[in-house]
């Protein structure tokens, strides 16, 4: 049985016919238009491109926002304009088929526990970094939802009292000190204070902006300000992952996302804020850090993977 994910990301929509064991037969990929509508023609139209002459049983298709438990309606996402979006009725009333609506780090984090970094494990938290922080619980074998279908948003989990404003509505969420976006803001202090910052400032000169591609290159060439900007990152979520231990208690924390690209550089100050801030260190077993295996194919494959459960529920 093949199922079809739709991941709209932040700066592209991806797309996979995917089979039973995760793996993708074929794929397509288009830039996220910034206007909804458009966004909504955008993945009709890969879907379309998609079905075109396979048998295909279910859709799924993961969005950056609040859920609701019938996996139909998107409450709300900060970073997209959708308020209680009927997302779902519009998709298929143009599709024709049945189609799942699920939380994007849901389905990533599905994923990786199905078949990736997350296999041999029973309870593991995924936190994906890029644009927004998201955020997976799969607690017992099973992917936690919450009472009304929203939760697991663990990119709102508050860590600084009073701090930075938060597309949510509210301050200081992990999101603001986490995300790709955060490192682009801590890249561009760095850079003002000169110093480490050199290369970063230079950069910004002559581009204009700090982009993630350009403080990407800069972490993968091991500069020390851009080095910098991410160890505060990875502090963030490491004190924000000593939290999550203490409710969770997972085996396993699993980072994915176009930050976790920069691997040890990024897992190193995340283990080390943990255990400075994990209540009753020491006396316990700890869990291990770890990227994430699918990477780009996640979302897709998680998307795919849950519609196809959700179609052998309601059958
Ligand atoms: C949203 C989540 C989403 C995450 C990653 C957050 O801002 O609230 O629903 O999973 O971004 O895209
Ligand atoms: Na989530
Ligand atoms: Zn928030």
């Amino acid at each position: 049985m093949h199922a079809i994910g739709i991941d709209i990301g932040g700066t592209k929509i991806a797309g996979a016919v995917v089979d039973e064991l995760g793996g993708i037969v074929r794929s397509s990929r288009v830039p996220t238009p910034v206007d909804t509508a458009a966004l909504e023609d955008a993945v009709v139209e890969m879907i379309g491109e998609l079905e075109a002459g396979e048998r295909v049983d279910a859709v799924g298709v993961a969005a950056a926002g609040f859920i609701d438990a019938a996996q139909s309606t998107v409450y709300y996402a900060p970073n997209i304009d959708w308020r209680n979006e009927p997302f779902r009725e519009k998709l298929e009333a143009r599709v024709g088929g049945s189609v799942v609506i699920e939380n994007d780090a849901n389905a990533a984090g599905w994923a990786e526990f199905r078949f990736g970094a997350g296999r041999m494990v029973s309870d593991m938290v995924m936190l994906t970094i890029g644009t927004g922080v998201g955020g997976a619980i799969v607690a017992g074998d099973r992917l936690f939802r919450g009472g009304f279908g929203a939760g697991a948003e663990l990119g709102h989990l508050r860590l600084v009292p009073n701090g930075v404003a938060c597309g949510c509505g509210q301050h200081g969420c992990l999101e603001q000190y986490g995300s790709g976006r955060a490192l682009m803001r801590m890249a561009n202090e760095i850079a003002d204070a000169g110093g480490i910052g050199q290369s970063l400032a230079r950069a910004r000169e002559e581009h204009g902006a700090l982009d993630g591609t350009i403080v990407g290159g800069l972490i993968a060439a091991e500069d020390p300000g851009a080095v910098a900007a991410l160890r505060h990152l990875g502090r963030w979520l490491g004190e924000a992952s000593a939290s999550l231990a203490a409710v969770l208690d997972p085996q396993r924390f699993v980072f994915g996302g176009g930050v976790a690209v920069a691997g040890e550089l990024l897992l190193a100050p995340i283990r080390e804020s943990f255990l400075e801030h994990l209540p009753a260190r020491g006396y316990h077993p700890e869990p291990d850090f770890v990227i994430a295996e699918l990477v780009n194919d996640a979302g897709v494959v998680g998307a795919a993977d849950l519609a196809r459960v959700w179609v052998e529920e309601h059958a």
